[in-house]
């Protein structure tokens, strides 16, 4: 669509914001408690400088990494989220997005379209689970994900049910009667664009998480699987490893942010981590995690792939966590975002501001590739990092 291209990710929130439902815009912002952590995984990378040269840069810079096994185009993946509602093709059209840009894409267990029509758009689609139901349940669901082809699990292991916003939460409906409906409609009224995608695609919401369905019955309702999950006793390091050895193939840890929980994870069978608190949805006042990367980094990354989520908003901050440590990122509401300004082409277009923004940083700091960033092309002020759990 002409003039829909948006120039940061700034702005594609604000526009996200204009275009939303003020229910479905407030569920993005997510955050627990007092927005503690959401906020400081922000703001530390703007504590984070470079240290640029200005002569001798190269000519040409390569992004290309492998995570988990995927040949990726830039060291940017997209974390999977429970989009639900944003746009009427959700998660399809983000797996487009990241097909079309090179890149793998995370799909949730919460997400409101099926891992097959996922992965059709995007062989390079990693299924993330959280710890849910028997161990039955949680092999029926691996083997679905496997036959339709996911090339790698992620378990996202940290959420603590927080609940509570200082300021306030979304009101999600259980189902979409006509009650629920006529409840919604002066703030849906007020958002015409969004009502009409849904209208064109002759679509209502989806309010059903058809990856949680158990063999032979019907998707559940959202908050009927959050239950389920609400009522699973937390998972064990055994239950840990028996999920990766359940799974068989590429295998990552989500959520970590202490190295001994990292070394547990390595020693547990991940083949990859991702340092992240939950974008800050989970125990607020988790410090931010590229504040944990570097001694998560130092303590096992020789072991697994270290990835971080968290805070990325443009290209720099990137650039900022491969320095100090990190193979790739994933983003979460940076896409989401992107998606509910312009759908596939706004997330794309999110991934095309990161592509640059990384560049940019790599010309003026000297490297010719993404695998060159090191701790030297960053200033980290004093007690910056934290070091979560060292032996
Ligand atoms: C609205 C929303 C829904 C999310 N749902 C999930 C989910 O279902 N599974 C999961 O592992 N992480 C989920 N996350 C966390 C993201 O995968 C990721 O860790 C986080 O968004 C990264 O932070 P950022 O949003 O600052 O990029 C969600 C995040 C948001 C904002």
């Amino acid at each position: 669509m002409a003039g829909s291209w948006f120039e940061t990710v700034a702005e594609a929130e604000r526009r996200a914001r204009r275009r939303l439902p003020p229910s479905v815009y407030s569920a993005l912002v997510a955050g627990s408690e007092k927005g503690l952590t959401v906020a400081d995984n922000v703001a530390a990378f703007g504590e984070l400088g470079f240290a640029p040269h200005v002569a001798g840069l190269a000519e040409k810079r390569d992004q290309a990494v492998t995570v988990m096994g995927q040949p990726i185009s830039l060291p940017v993946l997209l974390s999977p989220t429970g989009v639900q509602a944003v746009h009427p093709d959700a998660e399809v059209a983000v797996a487009r997005a990241a097909a079309a840009r090179g890149t793998a894409v995370g799909l949730s267990s919460f997400a409101s379209k099926p891992i097959e029509e996922v992965v059709a758009a995007n062989p390079q689609t990693f299924f993330q689970v959280y710890w849910s139901g028997t161990r039955e349940h949680m092999a029926a669901r691996l083997e679905r994900a496997r036959r339709a082809g996911a090339v790698g699990l992620i378990a996202t292991l940290d959420w603590s049910f927080a609940n509570g916003r200082d300021w306030g939460s979304p009101r999600i409906p259980e189902r979409l009667d006509l009650a629920t409906m006529l409840r919604f409609a002066p703030e849906v009224l007020r958002r015409p664009r969004w009502l009409a995608s849904f209208v064109r695609a002759r679509r209502l919401p989806e309010l059903t998480v058809p990856n949680m369905a158990l063999p032979g019955e019907p998707a559940p309702s959202f908050f009927g699987a959050y239950r389920e999950w609400m009522q699973t006793p937390p998972p064990t390091w055994d239950d840990v490893a028996w999920l990766a050895g359940q799974w068989g193939g590429p295998f990552m840890v989500k959520g970590v942010v202490r190295v001994d929980d990292a070394t547990r994870a390595a020693d547990a069978g991940a083949s990859a981590i991702s340092v992240s608190n939950h974008g800050g949805n989970n125990l607020d006042g988790t410090p931010a995690a590229i504040r944990a990367l570097p001694a998560v980094a130092d303590a096992v990354g020789d072991r697994v792939e270290v990835l971080l989520d968290g805070g990325v908003r443009r290209g720099s901050d990137v650039v900022k966590a491969l320095a100090l440590g990190a193979r790739a990122v994933m983003i979460g509401r940076a896409y989401l975002w992107g998606l509910a300004a312009n759908g596939q082409a706004g997330v794309e277009n999110v991934l095309d501001l990161l592509r640059g923004g990384i560049d940019s940083a790599l010309l003026a700091l000297g490297r010719a590739s993404v695998s060159e960033l090191c701790p030297d092309d960053v200033v980290v002020p004093p007690g910056f990092a934290r070091a979560l759990g060292l032996p």
